[in-house]
């Protein structure tokens, strides 16, 4: 659908920088249990390969994994046959009835939907908390402003066995936008294929975001973990209650 984590940035991504996924995973279960989220849908949104909608699919829940990639996408469809996976922009997409959404890896924060501003912010958390029965839960991430040290470029690589990605980072402190110029060279065959993507992100102050699950009905707690995993610095987690009405 988009040109973003094509084929083998979505590969990259999937086996080199899963453990995100896998460390919020248990965090993320035990906050539906203690919530008492019935074992029914829980929305994915940013989906990925899927690595999440596996977890929950294991603890019983149904999975329905929303992501703007197409590359994510199949790799996800491989790996977790039992879900449903649907490429479409969680911005635009209807989501369903359902007890939790999910949406985990700095999705919300993405422009690769040019349509992403603090407006559709607003109505995509309106939204959601219409799809969500009485007593449902969001759960989410998102990426703060402050991301580089005085908003200095930095450069850094990560490789894997037959991979290496290189990105630089810069960050426009007056727009809060965050731009990650990645380049990945991927082992086909006898040669390394290069490809080039562009990232652009939105920097959102948690305490915003706050504002804005509130004034649509959310109770909201923010905190720096999943669990007993720590986000890293400028990460902070989000869990919005869909509180039930009292009958009067
Ligand atoms: C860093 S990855 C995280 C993937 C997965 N949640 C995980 O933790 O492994 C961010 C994902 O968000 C997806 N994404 C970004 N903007 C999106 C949008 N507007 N609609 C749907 N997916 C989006 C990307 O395609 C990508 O798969």
């Amino acid at each position: 659908m988009t040109n973003f984590y094509r084929e083998d940035l979505a590969y990259i991504h999937d086996v080199g920088f899963r453990d995100y996924a896998l460390n919020c995973a248990p965090g993320i279960l035990d906050i539906l249990n203690q919530n008492k989220v019935c074992k029914s849908l829980v929305v994915d949104l940013g989906c990925g390969s899927g690595l999440l909608a596996k977890e929950l699919i294991q603890a019983d829940y149904q999975v329905l994994g929303i992501d703007i990639s197409e590359s994510m996408i199949n790799i996800a469809r491989q790996r977790v046959p039992d879900a449903n996976f649907v490429v479409a922009s969680l911005f635009d997409v209807e989501i369903p009835p359902c007890n939790a959404v999910t949406s985990i890896g700095e999705c919300l924060n993405y422009l690769f939907d040019p349509n992403n501003n603090h407006q559709k912010l607003a109505e995509f958390f309106s939204c959601i908390y219409n799809a969500l029965l009485p007593g449902g839960i969001l759960i989410f991430d998102i990426l703060e402003p402050g991301q580089l040290s005085q908003g200095n470029p930095s450069r850094n690589f990560t490789e894997g066995g037959d991979w290496i990605v290189l990105v630089e980072k810069e960050e426009d402190l007056k727009h809060k936008i965050l731009t990650r110029r990645i380049t990945t060279f991927r082992q086909v065959g006898e040669y390394y294929r290069r490809d080039d993507e562009i990232h652009r992100a939105q920097l959102y102050k948690a305490s915003d975001i706050a504002e804005k699950l509130k004034k649509v009905g959310f109770q909201v707690q923010i905190s720096d973990s999943f669990g007993r995993y720590n986000l890293s610095k400028g990460h902070a987690a989000f869990v919005a209650h869909k509180t039930v009405v009292p009958e009067s």
